[in-house]
């Protein structure tokens, strides 16, 4: 196991995040709410991300308040004995001091009435815009009790600031400790994904009826026998031509013998997600068309990978990849010069789209699609116009974000072939992607989801032993 961090790293990020709010400024965390599915049963409670950051806490109910001069204030659940008998062990707020390093700690019953008291005097309140619902009107309520006060000579902050655009900032780049958690996901994530395809080669070898949700169950059972605590997202578990619905979901489809099984399914580790996609053969061989497109998506991952490092924009990856695929989808005909043209006109074109519909990558991190801006900050300004060439919309274009050592993210190329005219039989209904998760270094990136093989020879032989 990686070791769980000492009180000091969320210290250190909640004296830097204080660092960033200027004089006067104050701001407020509040963790996820509870979610109720159907009646009495809940969702599995899962924290909210910034939350978490800066705390390391993971019981709902909770709030954090931080100040600009670093005083740090935790609203957390009481001890309530006939509640832990129910539903389990609270911290509550006389020990988190001490466990969670925070300054002073109350019981979130208080909130209401105490967090009017802390915005008192303060020139500006940051919270976090349009993602907890129904924060932006408890604010408003907080500040409206400390305007009731300005006759008794309060001040009542003037300005608000949007906290997400300090910590997704922060939480773009990938501390030593992130890294390593993040590590250990990819790596359980990898081998639920091999126990998943020999599962699916076996089965159909013993003849028997082989499903989407067997497959699912055994993504879930490395899962959680390695700790994970839960998926970082719904898994696709994709047979035959469902791989080309890009967001399906594990369902009851029957795996066949000469198919394509997508999966694209990642663990959530101590808070980090991993995000692996991979494409088979539900019996362990590929046929000729299907290698064909395999190797060409591989081919444009490839170059993907090549353009991945420090210095590099993030849309660097997504712009190899389109070049390799516009090239391999002329070659195998799938496109047709003589109608699209050259590969730079099925390019500037867009032609590619009608089988590489979605972009190469995404941040990744606490969130599978992770905060951070995808543009450059320093270069926000400079932006050019363009019409896009199959939608006819105006697009302002601004210069993609810079690569810096520590960032993460996916690297997801992939093609689906749907049925249309001029599109040769063979390869209808074939629907792949490939998506590796990478660590950004000085000169390239990391693939930390490699523990699971990528070569389609490599995956037949593995789906053989
Ligand atoms: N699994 C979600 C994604 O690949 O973006
Ligand atoms: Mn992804
Ligand atoms: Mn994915």
């Amino acid at each position: 196991m990686t070791p769980l961090p000492n009180t000091a790293l969320y210290a250190q990020r909640r004296a830097r995040l204080a660092s960033q709010l200027g004089e006067g400024g104050i701001a407020i965390v509040p963790t996820a709410k509870e979610s109720a599915r159907n009646r009495d049963s809940d969702f599995l409670y899962r924290h909210d991300s910034y939350f978490y950051y800066l705390t390391g806490f993971t019981e709902p109910g909770a709030c954090l308040v931080l100040a600009a001069d670093g005083t740090s204030t935790l609203f957390c659940q009481p001890k309530d004995l006939e509640r832990e008998i129910w539903d389990g062990y609270r911290l509550g707020p006389e020990a988190a001091i001490a466990a969670l390093g925070v300054d002073a700690a109350h019981s979130s019953a208080t909130l209401e009435s105490q967090l009017p008291r802390l915005l008192e005097n303060r020139s500006r309140v940051w919270f976090p815009f349009a993602t907890h619902e129904g924060l932006a009107a408890r604010v408003e309520g907080w500040l409206g009790k400390v305007r009731a006060r300005v006759r008794f000579g309060a001040l009542c902050p003037a300005e608000q600031g949007d906290l997400c655009t300090l910590l997704d900032e922060m939480r773009l780049v990938k501390d030593a400790y992130e890294q390593d958690v993040m590590r250990r996901a990819a790596a359980i994530s990898a081998q639920a994904h091999i126990r998943a395809m020999q599962c699916s080669a076996r089965m159909l070898r013993a003849g028997e009826d082989v499903r989407e949700y067997h497959l699912d169950a055994e993504l879930l059972h490395e899962f959680r026998r390695q700790g994970s605590q839960a998926v970082a997202y719904n898994s696709i578990v994709a047979a035959g031509a469902n791989a080309c619905v890009l967001h399906y979901r594990a369902d009851a489809a029957p795996v066949r013998a000469g198919e394509l099984v997508l999966i694209d399914a990642g663990c959530e580790l101590d808070g980090y997600a991993s995000d692996i996609t991979r494409t088979f053969p539900a019996d362990g061989r590929f046929t000729g068309p299907q290698r064909a497109l395999y190797d060409l998506v591989l081919a444009s991952q490839e170059a993907a990978v090549a353009a991945t490092r420090a210095g590099a924009r993030f849309n660097d990856p997504h712009d190899a990849t389109v070049a390799v695929l516009s090239q391999g989808l002329l070659d195998l005909g799938l496109l047709d010069g003589n109608k699209v043209g050259t590969v730079q006109d099925v390019i500037e074109k867009r032609a590619y789209f009608q089988f590489y519909m979605h972009r190469t990558g995404h941040w990744l991190g606490m969130d599978v699609h992770d905060c951070g801006s995808y543009v450059e900050p320093t270069e926000i300004g400079q932006t050019s116009q363009r019409r896009d060439p199959l939608s006819g919309e105006a697009i302002t274009n601004r210069p993609s974000r810079i690569l810096h050592p520590g960032m993460v993210l996916t690297i997801e190329p992939g093609l689906y072939v749907r049925p249309a005219p001029g599109v040769p039989e063979a390869f209808h209904h074939i629907g792949i992607r490939i998506e590796d998760d990478a660590i950004v270094t000085d000169g390239g990136c990391e693939l930390i989801t490699r523990g699971v093989p990528v070569r389609a020879d490599e995956i037949e032989a593995l789906m053989r032993g």
